[in-house]
């Protein structure tokens, strides 16, 4: 079955999030999961929308646009930073079209993991073992998330961070690249772990830690 999907975002991540549509349905043994009706955008730029159409997909206007589509067209946010998401999620709930859940062939979800709708995993993402991910989480390339984590709403695990077992992050939290969470730990609401920091304790809501040890 062939599900419709227009991409939010034609910035680097819907872009992205095109390739691991595209790499779906390359895999898929009974044809393809998926079909692009195109990009929205509310503050698209000339060149990302050049990108976009590159890609043999079509412009379809800013998000009010997808007040056109039938109730059975899904929608793929392709925001890469968290409350960005949240924001244009909180807008375009409106149109009531439900959340593409998108997992590309190379990502790994374990056993008895619970995630709610609009996960997008890129490949080489790992998440182990009985993790809870919440709406509209983003796994980015090659990223690790380990047994028994908790991943509320929005959040990013950028590529290459690794979260230990027993971890929460709360809503909206961005790990950058190449970050690491050691186990057991919170990370509390709208917070920023720096890229390539190491998190040895719990970070509160809405502030930035860089550095090893992040601080
Ligand atoms: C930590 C971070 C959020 C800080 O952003 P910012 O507030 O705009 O910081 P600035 O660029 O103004 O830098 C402020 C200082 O922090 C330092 N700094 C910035 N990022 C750092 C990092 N990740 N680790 C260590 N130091 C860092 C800068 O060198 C600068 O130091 P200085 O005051 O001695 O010159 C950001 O740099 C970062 O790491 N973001 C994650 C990006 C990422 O992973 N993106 C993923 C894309 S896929």
């Amino acid at each position: 079955m062939t599900t419709e999907v227009v991409i939010v975002g034609t910035g680097g991540m819907g872009r992205e999030i095109f390739g691991m549509i595209r790499a779906i349905n390359t895999r898929a043994p009974a044809g393809p999961s998926w079909r692009v009706l195109g990009f929205v955008d509310d503050y698209p730029t000339e060149s990302n929308v050049k990108l976009a159409q590159r890609l043999d997909v079509p412009f379809l206007g800013p998000t009010r646009e997808l007040a056109a589509q039938p109730p059975t067209t899904h929608v793929a946010l392709g925001v890469g930073d968290p409350r960005r998401r949240r924001e244009t999620d909180l807008r375009i709930q409106r149109y009531g079209l439900p959340a593409a859940t998108i997992v590309h062939p190379n990502a790994e979800i374990g056993p008895d993991c619970v995630f709610a709708e609009g996960l997008v995993a890129a490949g080489g993402a790992r998440v182990t073992t009985n993790v809870t991910l919440g709406r509209h989480v983003h796994l980015n390339q090659n990223c690790a998330v380990g047994h028994d984590c908790t991943l509320g709403d929005y959040v990013s695990v950028n590529p290459l961070s690794a979260i230990s077992g027993y971890c929460r992050l709360d809503e909206g939290v961005m790990v950058g690249t190449t970050a690491a969470v050691l186990q057991s730990l919170t990370v509390g609401r709208d917070a920023t772990i720096g890229a390539g920091a190491c998190v040895v304790r719990d970070v509160p809501e809405a502030t930035v830690v860089k550095g090893v040890p992040a601080r």
